[in-house]
């Protein structure tokens, strides 16, 4: 048993769509959450700056004594892969395996699409742990740069014109493809997954790895013993490195629901020095 947080973290907001599948299904742990939404888009900058920005997220969490730590955040999770020990002695795991391995299991056509940031596409990497557990399986991906913006300024109405014309843009060479299962590989796109529903047609499962990474999370503390003893609900402590009256008004989309805890702010220099002493 262990009482102590699950540690989440993303570049802005898409991570809460992995908060509210945990709060779903552990609802007695505790979650601390850092959106970085003063850097956010993460999707768009280098690999170097991408790793740089993950120490430092992975370490301040760390200093919240997380039991685990999810980057809820497909850009980071793509840039350090099967990293397992990127956060140390902490276990750890970003949103890419359980979500390969779901669409592993769940296509019967051997053809899986991807979407996710440029740099979560460019890095190949769902392709590459795709492959690793099916190498029969054909991979299409696509980046999508501007689903994040549109998901972060509201456009996520089903029959939003701006967003229907984005998705068909973006999904037609994955279409074309005939995949049976697409991934959607940043966090913020679950927020418009009927959108992408409605083109991509029925016969196609559509994989949200953050509920993926939370089921994960689920079979991890249950395995190891690390559930929460606590028989009412958990608490959630979220930190944002921009403004909180922000966060806070746009928070609800992702989550769904209230926010249902307190929002700190963190500096900068606070992340940086995080990076330097690390728990
Ligand atoms: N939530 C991030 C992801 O899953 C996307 C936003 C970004 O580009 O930072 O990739």
């Amino acid at each position: 048993m262990n009482n102590c947080a699950i540690g989440v973290f993303d570049s802005g907001l898409g991570g809460l769509t992995c908060v509210k599948e945990l709060n779903r299904i552990l609802p007695n742990e505790n979650i601390v959450y850092f959106g970085d939404t003063a850097r956010v888009p993460y999707g768009t900058r280098s690999r170097e700056t991408i790793l740089e920005y993950a120490e430092q997220d992975i370490n301040f969490i760390k200093k919240h004594s997380a039991k685990l730590i999810i980057a809820a955040c497909g850009t980071v999770s793509s840039v350090l892969g099967a990293d397992k020990k990127a956060a140390g002695n902490v276990p750890f795991t970003g949103v890419l395996l359980p979500a390969a391995q779901r669409a592993c299991s769940l296509t019967k056509n051997g053809r899986i699409g991807v979407i996710g940031t440029p740099a979560t596409i460019n890095s190949g990497a769902y392709g590459k742990a795709i492959r690793r557990i099916r190498p029969d399986i054909s991979v299409t991906g696509n980046a999508c740069p501007l689903f994040v913006p549109l998901v972060e300024y509201g456009f996520t109405d089903r029959n939003d014109p701006i967003t229907k014309l984005a998705a068909e843009k973006y999904l037609a060479p994955i279409k074309s493809a005939g995949v049976d299962v697409l991934i959607l590989g940043c966090t913020h796109y679950p927020i418009i997954k009927e959108t992408i529903a409605d083109y991509m047609g029925e016969n196609v499962t559509l994989i949200s790895p953050s509920s993926e990474a939370a089921k994960y999370a689920l079979s991890l503390l249950t395995e190891n013993n690390m559930l929460s003893e606590r028989s009412g609900k958990g608490e959630n402590i979220y930190y944002t490195s921009d403004s909180i009256e922000l966060f806070e008004e746009s928070a609800h989309a992702f989550l769904g629901d209230t926010i249902g805890g307190e929002v700190h702010k963190v500096g900068i220099d606070e992340l940086i020095s995080a990076a330097q002493d690390p728990a």
